[in-house]
């Protein structure tokens, strides 16, 4: 099983993740990324567009600010109830999340917990500070937002937003009317969100500033879901590992079984779940959707599942995004802090819409790759999907003479333009290999004595360290054929024979 200090080490010296400020010993619940993780950030951004976009015609991006406006966060409910139940050690003054203590001592979810609840099992429990064995003081709530002054006087005040959603809502009547009023309408955003969280922990999976990719899909139930039914057809019978809240285990089933929630939502979840197979092609025995119960939910959910993952780094299934169903609670609470309305006309009236808002946390998902991608077999090797790995090609001399690094540099600049690649001289051919293997590189090039003969090159294949040999004519449409997957390198592999 991978060590998250094995996996962390490799993140840090290769290029991927490390703390911010490390060279002031860093702040908990702060990371970069290097020139290698922002890489893969952006091709699974860009993947991740590409596919919920894709969803239909009607869905696109925008861009919103970072920070909101007091009042925003007020009428969202996030004033009110944007909070975690902490205990504070009365001897060393530490500061904890219950649950989360609670969790380690019995290996059960306690986030449901209020204080009552939070205060008998850390008795019954007799949990003690971590720290110091001190006692504990009552739990108590504390409100994660970042608080921010504007201008010069620090007397008006806003927030570092907690999830970029509320600034989707702020734009719905703006975006409404500039796209002709079509219903549904699905908005997407991807940028920061910031959360002061308690006990910011296991790398980048707590963190205080991390990134979402959201959609929020507005519609009326009853009136626009039409679409939603139709495509929803199309993938009924579609088979997901889902946990309900009133199941002991997680089951196979098709779509079409679970029949107690709507088609609008049950599209939305077999997509979400599409994106984490052939898009991620993390294995399905690795995800599963759970359903979170009353206690558990978001204040402004009505149905709520997240995904998770089964992470060997972090002990098991983690959550990774969430699909909800947020009903009109967003779009009717702006309605009336703002007097500003936000219905749309439909045949039975005017309507306030209802918001579907699939939730992804980009950092959560980035190093669900690295976990599941990271293999230390008889070699160490990081099997990325192709199209989103950071490096998809690397190009090498075998020597460093003889006219052969300038000829791999032709090669190279023949490849930059259709693929993220990189060339290197230094080193041995096998510690050139191990290096890219370490980082995911899908294709190594290797550029030899026949090539300045016959204008051939190798093409060694990082999952099975196999080689073929080809013409560098040929060399561009044989790597797209890979990465796409439109064929095998086994199938070149027979060609070759
Ligand atoms: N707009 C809905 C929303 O923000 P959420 O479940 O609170 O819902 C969505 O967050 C996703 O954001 C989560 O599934 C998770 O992947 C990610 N996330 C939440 N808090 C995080 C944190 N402190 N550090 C890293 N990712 C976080």
């Amino acid at each position: 099983m991978m060590d998250k200090e094995e996996l962390l080490s490799m993140c840090k010296r290769r290029g991927f993740l490390w703390r911010s400020a490390e060279i002031y010993g860093g702040e908990a619940g702060f990371y970069d990324y290097g020139h290698l993780g922002a890489k893969l950030l952006d091709s699974w951004k860009q993947k991740w567009k590409d596919f919920f976009l894709g969803l239909d015609e009607n869905y696109h991006m925008i861009y919103t600010n970072n920070i909101m406006p007091h009042r925003v966060m007020e009428a969202s409910g996030h004033v009110d109830h944007f909070s975690d139940i902490m205990i504070r050690c009365e001897r060393c003054d530490s500061y904890f999340r219950g649950d989360h203590l609670i969790e380690q001592e019995t290996g059960e979810n306690a986030e449901w917990m209020g204080k009552e609840d939070m205060k008998e099992s850390i008795k019954e429990l007799e949990l003690s500070c971590p720290d110091c064995g001190g006692d504990f003081s009552e739990p108590e709530d504390f409100n994660m937002m970042f608080t921010v002054s504007l201008g010069p006087t620090g007397q008006k005040t806003g927030f570092l937003r907690p999830e970029t959603a509320q600034g989707t809502y702020i734009n719905f009547r703006r975006e409404y009317r500039a796209l002709r009023k079509q219903m549904p309408m699905g908005l997407a955003t991807i940028g920061s969100a910031f959360r002061n969280e308690i006990s910011p922990r296991q790398v980048v999976f707590r963190k205080r500033e991390f990134l979402q990719a959201e959609l929020q899909i507005f519609f009326v139930p009853g009136i626009h879901d039409e679409k939603f039914k139709k495509k929803y057809q199309e993938i009924e019978e579609m088979k997901v590992n889902i946990r309900r809240e009133d199941w002991d285990e997680t089951r196979e089933v098709m779509l079409k079984e679970i029949d107690d929630i709507q088609p609008f939502y049950l599209y939305h979840l077999g997509k979400m779940y599409e994106f984490y197979t052939d898009i991620m092609k993390l294995s399905s025995k690795d995800i599963r959707f759970r359903e979170l119960s009353d206690d558990e939910k978001a204040f402004y959910n009505k149905i709520h599942f997240d995904i998770e993952v089964n992470f060997d780094t972090l002990n098991g299934w983690k959550e990774v995004s969430g699909l909800h169903y947020r009903s009109d609670y967003d779009l009717r609470q702006h309605q009336e802090n703002s007097n500003q309305s936000l219905s749309v006309s439909t045949d039975d009236g005017k309507k306030i819409p209802h918001v579907i808002e699939l939730s992804f946390g980009i950092d959560r998902n980035l190093w669900s790759l690295l976990d599941k991608g990271y293999k230390d077999d008889d070699r160490t090797w990081l099997d990325l999907p192709k199209e989103i790995t950071p490096r998809q090609v690397a190009v090498f001399p075998l020597v460093r003479k003889d006219g052969l690094p300038e000829k791999s540099r032709e090669v190279f600049d023949k490849l930059r333009s259709d693929f993220r690649v990189t060339w290197e001289k230094s080193g041995s051919i096998g510690k050139r290999y191990a290096r890219n293997d370490e980082v995911g590189t899908s294709y190594c090039i290797t550029i030899d004595y026949d090539t300045l003969e016959d204008e051939s090159v190798t093409i060694r294949d990082i999952e099975t360290t196999e080689q073929i040999r080809v013409e560098i004519k040929e060399l561009n449409d044989i790597l797209k054929e890979l990465i796409y997957g439109r064929k095998k390198f086994k199938d070149h592999m027979e060609q070759e024979d």
